[in-house]
């Protein structure tokens, strides 16, 4: 049986600079991958690749079947990539079920299936159907990025591309200090709640994958620092360096001497 989505020795340059050099790597139905590296080394240019917001200049791309290489960005989405981009791609000054909307619109579909499909989205995220009526922008980067999943699913992907989804949730000592430090001037709460906070809006997300994981209905390829959160959701793992995969493998074979020697800066 054939993969769903398989890369092969793809090159995408930017700005003249080749910066994959040769990547490989597949997902097959169903599977949870994550791609894994240290800062700089092309994850996200990879994926940018396959779904088309970068040209490859050498290599092939094929998706349920088909080359996709050559295809725009929309038309990758259409054949079942739905991707969500490092960051939060969210629109600030539409509610929450607005933004929701626009995942539906994309695909034209009737009411019955968009009932089924925002039912879906709300019990993976329970705090979007409870906020449904205020902006974006009000959210907290956790929410953001759940709502920017749950956008994503509504166009009912065969694959899902997560960016990062745990950025900006569980920062770096420096980013947690300013955030919280902006927290605490626009509201009551304390840095401990805070803290707390965050750790459970990166849980929630934990959990959401693991769930459209068990369900098996569609593949997820997610790019993740987080060496933990890749052993809980993932089924195998792409550990790139300097534009190509390194090492790969079943998630169990993801060992501390391998995040050592690949992954640690
Ligand atoms: N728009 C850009 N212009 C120039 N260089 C870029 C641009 N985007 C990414 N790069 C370079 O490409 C390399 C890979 O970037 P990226 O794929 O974003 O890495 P990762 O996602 O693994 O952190 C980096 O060295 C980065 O500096
Ligand atoms: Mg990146």
């Amino acid at each position: 049986m054939s993969a769903l989505l398989q890369v092969t020795s793809v090159e995408t340059d930017i700005g003249g600079s080749r910066i994959l050099r040769g990547v490989n790597l597949e997902v097959n139905s169903g599977e949870v991958v994550a791609l894994m590296g240290r800062n700089g080394v092309g994850k996200t240019t990879t994926l940018k690749s396959i779904t088309g917001m970068l040209p490859v200049r050498a290599g092939t791309i094929t998706f349920d079947g088909q080359r996709i290489d050559q295809l725009s960005p929309d038309a990758r989405a259409r054949a079942g990539i739905g991707y969500v981009p490092q960051g939060r791609d969210i629109f600030p000054h539409l509610t929450i079920e607005e933004n929701l909307r626009v995942g539906l619109v994309v695909h034209r579909r009737g009411r019955a299936s968009d009932q089924a499909g925002l039912d879906r989205v709300f019990s993976l995220f329970p705090v979007l159907k409870e906020m449904l009526s205020r902006k974006g922008g009000v959210l907290s980067g956790g929410q953001q990025q759940q709502l920017a999943i749950a956008r994503a699913l509504l166009t009912k992907p065969k694959l899902l591309i997560l960016d990062e989804p745990t950025e900006g949730i569980q920062p770096s000592i420096i980013e947690q200090i300013g955030d919280t430090l902006k927290k605490l001037k626009t509201s009551n709460i304390s840095e401990a709640d805070a803290t707390a906070q965050s750790r459970h809006e990166a849980a929630e997300i934990t959990s959401a994958v693991k769930e459209l994981r068990k369900e098996r209905a569609l593949a997820i390829l997610l790019v993740e620092q987080y060496v933990d959160f890749c052993r809980e959701v993932s089924d195998r793992f792409y550990a790139m360096d300097r534009g190509a995969v390194v090492i790969s493998g079943e998630i169990a074979t993801l060992t501390d001497d391998v995040v050592k020697k690949h992954l640690q800066v």
